[in-house]
């Protein structure tokens, strides 16, 4: 990383900072721009290590330390942890040790799935987010009698990244097979528990039934981002559209090409910085939020 763009005087003009393993952080990000359009975002996608869903919990909270100290420089008013496997692994590490306010991405979907239904609920996600339990207490905390089945599905974060569409007959015999349980356990929601499956939801709605609502944390995420700002008075008061800059720890090119497919739009700026320019740098900053 060459030049951060320095922040600016006007707190409320500071970017908010957004990481994920890789892509499929910027489906957040669509939902980011489309509650707050005046926002400045700078987005890490540590694509060079991506996937973080089959790694231990140790690795992933390693990584997220780091993806989190490299956006602390450029002095972000909040930070948006977008990635699921990240928030269920290190949400409790980050909240404690990051000087400004993280958000996950875990309990503003666990809170959304139980307001859109009184009965159970099913959860799709990375072997390490399943592994975790994280939507398990995430839910027990709101409501300790809910009913809950979680199923990890990793074959479907390269079949996204593999650009397959929807009608695709692999996809859907892989989400037939993956849904199989979830279909007999017949949840009132099913949550969307990993950044690329949003990107599939019309064929897990059809495999699902009409029955079954499906909640992709994004635009709750958005909703409880907006909520934070809005309370600590740090909203960008710009009346222009804010931009979108990326770093990603692979290939640019690749990069730039798939981002508008997950994130709506394409980035103001994309650049390489390398896994050993993250490493954990202290900043002088005290939690302003
Ligand atoms: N971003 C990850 C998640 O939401 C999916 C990709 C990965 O396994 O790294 O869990």
């Amino acid at each position: 990383v060459t030049s951060a763009p320095s922040s600016s005087q006007d707190p409320r003009g500071r970017p908010i900072g957004v990481f994920d393993s890789g892509l499929g952080g910027l489906t957040v990000v669509r939902e980011l721009c489309r509650r707050m359009p005046g926002e400045d975002i700078v987005y890490l996608g540590d694509s060079a290590r991506v996937p973080y869903g089959t790694k231990s919990l140790e690795t992933v909270r390693r990584f997220a330390r780091e993806d989190v100290a490299f956006l602390l420089r450029f002095n972000p008013k909040l930070v948006v942890a977008a990635c699921n496997t990240a928030s269920a692994a290190a949400i409790e590490m980050l909240e404690a040790t990051c000087p400004v306010e993280v958000v996950d991405v875990i309990r503003p979907g666990a809170k959304a799935a139980i307001e859109l239904t009184d009965a159970r609920i099913g959860v799709i996600a990375t072997e390490a987010t399943v592994a975790s339990g994280a939507y398990e207490r995430a839910i027990a905390a709101l409501d300790p009698s809910r009913k809950v089945m979680s199923v990890a599905c990793p074959l479907l974060v390269p079949i996204v990244e593999e650009g397959r569409s929807e009608d695709d007959p692999i996809v859907l015999h892989v989400l037939a097979d993956y849904l199989r349980g979830l279909q007999r356990f017949r949840p009132g929601v099913l949550i969307l528990g990993c950044t690329h499956y949003p990107l599939l939801s019309s064929a897990i709605g059809k495999l699902m039934g009409p029955d079954v609502g499906l909640v992709s944390s994004g635009a709750a995420v958005a909703e409880e981002s907006y909520r934070r700002l809005s309370g600590a008075d740090l909203l960008s008061q710009a009346s222009s559209p804010g931009t979108l800059r990326c770093y990603t720890t692979d290939n640019p090119g690749r990069f730039s090409a798939l981002s508008e497919r997950f994130g709506g739009r394409k980035p103001d700026h994309v650049e390489y910085v390398g896994t050993d320019e993250l490493e954990f740098r202290p900043v002088e900053s005290s939690r302003e939020m």
